[in-house]
């Protein structure tokens, strides 16, 4: 007697595969890993369904007989999201879009539907909100909703039934944690469903030459939620940051197979939904009246564009045996680092002080051309000796306390003079080749001199 085809629990670290799942793998003893998995079996697509390769056997070819085939672009009208997509939305493409739930992923995706309504058909799945919500919402908007098809639906089976029928050429499906395939016994929102539902739908679009985006929660560790999976089956994924205190949103590029990583989209929340920021430079820098301890101007880069933001630092005695070392914004490990050379090469040691670091504006900045502005920070608190407030500083340090170059220094540097700081503390090697009118560049080449020019 033939049985039904049956999931089977794979475990995650090991690869063994179980009939049940147990809370721990008895091939390998790793704990939680076993998960739900539809068998790779048939021309349906189990596992491997979803890579863009799929299906499209031609055999082995010489890489000079294929033809190069640029991207073909269309514009979304929403020109700071077409920016974090590399120029444009990719015809075909895969796009995840991560964030905490109330930052306003729903909100950017309809109100980039509703122009792209314009130039081409658009369906707009909901799995969370019913379509009068969605309705009224847009409404608000003040979108033209007249051309969005609308679908509240969570079975993909039925999803990309319809989608076959109506054709769009660009598909939302809010959110990916809501939608179930009923291939699977499990729960929408395990780890299992989503990675399965979102590889029938990427196979789906690839197949079609549909433009996906997928909308994914943040689970409480920061990752999106489930499976980091996913980011692998996508050709780009986008994260919203932001502050829930500030009205500022910004998108930023994680991974992008079309375009620059790290490239940095910034909107404004208003009562009339999303508004693009498309000078952003200036909006997280705090401006204090009077200049404050503890305050250092970095000129960061976000993908292909320059950014002023605020670094600030509190360096306070502490009460603790073991002091505290807080980074919001930056990474917390550098932190410790930078401490350790400011205690090494510039001799100033903060064994019993409490450091807390954050950059203004909740942005993140991920690139070690901080740690300068960093250091500068630190030390200006710790001293309760305020800096200039028409410096910036950036530049790498390394543990030897020499100060590394960055890329795109000149870059940096206008964008400073176009905001009217007057001196800028860089690396040697960064230092402009012709002089940038209003700015005056000071090159160090070793922490001590950088903190010498700065707080001298
Ligand atoms: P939403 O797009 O629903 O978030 P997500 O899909 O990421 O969960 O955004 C909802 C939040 O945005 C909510 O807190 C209200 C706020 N908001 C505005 O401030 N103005 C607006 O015009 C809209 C539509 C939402
Ligand atoms: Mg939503």
């Amino acid at each position: 007697m033939a049985k039904a085809v049956k999931t089977a629990y794979v475990c995650s670290d090991c690869g063994a595969t179980h009939p049940k799942w147990a809370g721990q793998c008895a091939a390998c003893g790793a704990w939680n890993t076993l998960q739900e998995q539809v068998p790779a079996a048939g021309p349906s697509g189990g596992r491997f369904a979803g890579y863009a390769g799929d299906g499209g056997g031609q055999g082995i070819r010489r890489l000079s007989e294929v033809a190069p085939e640029s991207a073909s672009r269309i514009l979304t009208g929403l020109n700071e999201l077409d920016r974090v997509l590399g120029g444009g939305l990719v015809l075909g493409s895969v796009t995840l879009i991560g964030g905490d739930p109330g930052i306003g992923k729903s909100t950017l995706l309809i109100q980039a539907m509703a122009l792209l309504a314009e130039q081409m058909p658009v369906l707009y799945v909901s799995g969370e909100e019913s379509a009068e919500q969605i309705s009224l919402r847009a409404h608000r908007l003040g979108l033209p909703t007249e051309r969005v098809q609308l679908l509240t639906e969570t079975c993909v089976e039925r999803i990309i039934e319809l989608a076959r029928q109506h054709r769009p050429r660009a598909l939302v499906l809010d959110s990916i944690q809501t939608f179930y395939t009923t291939e699977l016994q499990s729960a929408p929102g395990s780890v299992a469903q989503v990675r399965e539902s979102a590889a029938r739908l990427v196979r789906f679009a690839k197949q079609t030459g549909t433009s996906l985006f997928l909308v994914g929660h943040v689970t409480k560790e920061g990752a999106l939620a489930g499976p980091r999976v996913l980011e692998h089956m996508v050709d780009t994924v986008l994260y919203f940051e932001g502050e829930s205190g500030s009205p500022f949103r910004l998108i930023r590029a994680i991974k992008n197979r079309f375009g620059a990583v790290n490239e940095l989209g910034v909107f404004a929340m208003t009562d009339k939904g999303l508004r693009e920021v498309s000078n952003p430079s200036a909006i997280f820098l705090s401006r204090h009246e009077q200049q404050v301890a503890g305050s250092a101007i970095l000129v960061t880069r976000e993908g292909t564009r320059p950014l002023l933001v605020e670094v600030q630092a509190l360096v306070d005695q502490s009460p603790l045996g073991n002091p505290r070392r807080v980074a919001l914004g930056l990474e917390q490990n550098r932190l410790s680092m930078l401490l350790a050379v400011l205690h090494r090469h510039g001799g100033i040691g903060m064994f019993d002080q409490d450091v807390f670091l954050n950059v203004v504006g909740g942005v993140r900045v991920t690139e070690p051309a901080a740690d300068l502005a960093v250091l500068l920070a630190v030390l200006s608190s710790f001293r309760d000796h305020a800096l200039s407030g028409e410096l910036v500083a950036f530049g790498e340090v390394g543990l030897a306390g020499e100060v590394r170059p960055v890329p795109a220094g000149q870059d940096r540097l206008r964008e400073a003079a176009k905001h009217g700081f007057r001196r800028a503390i860089v690396p040697r090697a960064n230092r402009p080749k012709t002089p940038i009118e209003g700015l005056e560049v000071v090159p160090v080449s070793r922490v001590s001199e950088a903190l010498e020019a700065a707080l001298g």
